[in-house]
């Protein structure tokens, strides 16, 4: 028997109220499809601890496709859909309207099908509507994650949760649902350390010693689905804790092979952390914000630098990371990060003025410069300009953009990039602070060409 208790409380208060009205509306179209509806896993979990998330999965005892197309025709929005896997994206547009009120446009939900045999014991007679939303709950990850809440009318805020996923969180506990988890998923190992960190949770014994035994799987595994993991890992907020536990675990030696991280290492890691803190000036222990990356996560991919920071001591080390990146940032956070190492000198410790470092430094990626300065010994005392530069770089307001230059009848060229070059130097050297400064610094910059 699940244990079941509500939570439509906790709904209101800790989910959007645009999303909240939707969930209604989409109970009730299920309602009137004959369909049993729940939103599921991750953030299910969040609820429950008292943490937003508007990541919603939802899960359907029914056609997911199907259903993901009617709230579309019924609310507006698109949908695209997975024949093969049978889930469905369903995207919010500015012409949704839910409840007769406005929709806000851009909302997601993952619309998935459960599966629907399931049988309670070898031979039995297949149980249809409750137990194909515990299988799909049994093929998760871990119990804090396999817990759903019932969104149709009647049962609206019913949470269902078949392994004991209340209890383990009350104990502070990630386990698996069953002993194949992690062989079939090696990568459950990485997600078990990042909701360790995230939660302050731990692994229960077991889990820990299955994950052990799943370890030499780890190389079975694409760089692609390592290297995700590892930033989703590196994108929160303890990144360093994180690192340790995996090196505690010995899951570095079936990643990074023979350079484990070593004291050495782990002290450069927790520098790097130390900078990307002052420079983005985020405080990383908010708690607000533990569900997202504290950082930008389109613009900086500081997690490239720290597996940078854990492959640095192997001479292959730039081929070794390379071979996990993501995508073009990654690659060019990587090259900009080679470059800079061959040109770097302490000159540019010297330096005073940020419009001069900027000059000298513009071209190369925050990301990049954070990595080559934290491997420069006792940069601390002599990079303070270097951080004040980023940490006002970083911050550049669009006082002056193309666009203004285009008002100002300014003939579209290469200037305007020059032009826009030279007003982030005067911003840097606190020539410009605010727009009206704009008018007048422009054209003395266009007198003087
Ligand atoms: N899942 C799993 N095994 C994986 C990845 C995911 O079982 N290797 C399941 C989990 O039940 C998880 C759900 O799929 O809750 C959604 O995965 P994902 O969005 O990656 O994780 P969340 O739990 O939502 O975590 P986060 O808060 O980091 O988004």
């Amino acid at each position: 028997k699940p244990i079941v208790m509500n939570l439509m409380d906790a709904m209101n208060k800790n989910i959007d109220d645009i999303i909240y009205s939707l969930l209604r509306n989409i109970g009730e179209k299920a309602d009137k499809l004959g369909f049993k509806a729940y939103i599921i896993g991750g953030v299910v979990r969040d609820l429950v601890i008292g943490f937003k998330n508007e990541d919603i999965d939802i899960v359907v005892e029914g056609d997911g496709i199907q259903f993901a197309q009617m709230l579309a025709e019924e609310f507006g929005g698109s949908v695209r859909s997975h024949e093969k896997f049978g889930t469905a994206t369903w995207k919010t547009d500015e012409f949704c309207v839910a409840n007769k009120s406005y929709c806000r446009e851009g909302l997601k939900f993952d619309i998935t099908t459960a599966r629907r045999e399931y049988y309670d014991y070898p031979a039995a007679l297949p149980t249809v509507e409750r137990s194909s939303l515990k299988e799909d709950l049994y093929r998760r990850d871990f119990t804090i994650n396999a817990m759903a809440i019932q969104i149709n009318d009647s049962e609206f805020g019913k949470l269902i949760d078949y392994f004991h996923g209340i209890k383990d969180i009350n104990n502070k506990k990630i386990r698996v649902l069953y002993n194949l988890s992690f062989v079939e998923d090696p990568t459950r190992i990485l997600r078990a350390v990042r909701f360790e960190q995230r939660f302050g949770f731990l692994m229960d014994g077991h889990t820990q010693e299955l994950a052990l035994n799943s370890l030499d799987k780890i190389p079975a595994v694409s760089e692609v689905r390592i290297a995700n993991e590892l930033k989703n890992l590196f994108q929160e907020q303890h990144p360093v804790e994180a690192i340790e536990r995996l090196a505690a675990l010995g899951v570095w030696d079936y990643i990074i092979g023979d350079g484990v991280a070593s004291l050495e290492v782990l002290e450069r890691v927790k520098e790097l952390k130390g900078v990307i803190k002052i420079v983005t000036n985020k405080n990383v222990n908010n708690q607000d914000i533990h569900i997202t990356s504290p950082y930008d996560n389109d613009k900086y991919r500081f997690w490239i630098c720290y597996l940078a920071s854990l492959f640095y001591d192997n001479d292959q080390w730039l081929e070794r990371v390379q071979r996990f990146t993501l995508n073009n940032d990654d690659v060019e956070v990587l090259n900009h990060i080679q470059k800079l190492e061959a040109i770097w000198q302490d000159k540019i410790f010297m330096q005073t003025s940020l419009g001069v470092i900027h000059r000298e430094l513009y071209q190369f990626r925050v990301e990049a410069i954070i990595f080559v300065l934290t491997l420069t010994s006792d940069y601390r005392q002599q990079a303070k300009t270097i951080i004040e530069y980023l940490q006002k770089r970083v911050a550049i307001p669009a006082l002056l953009t193309g666009k203004k230059l285009k008002e100002l009848g300014i003939k579209p060229g290469p200037i305007y990039s020059e032009i826009l070059f030279e007003y982030e130097c005067a911003y840097l050297n606190g020539e410009i602070s605010n727009k009206d400064q704009i008018n007048y610094w422009l054209q003395s910059c266009i007198d003087d060409r």
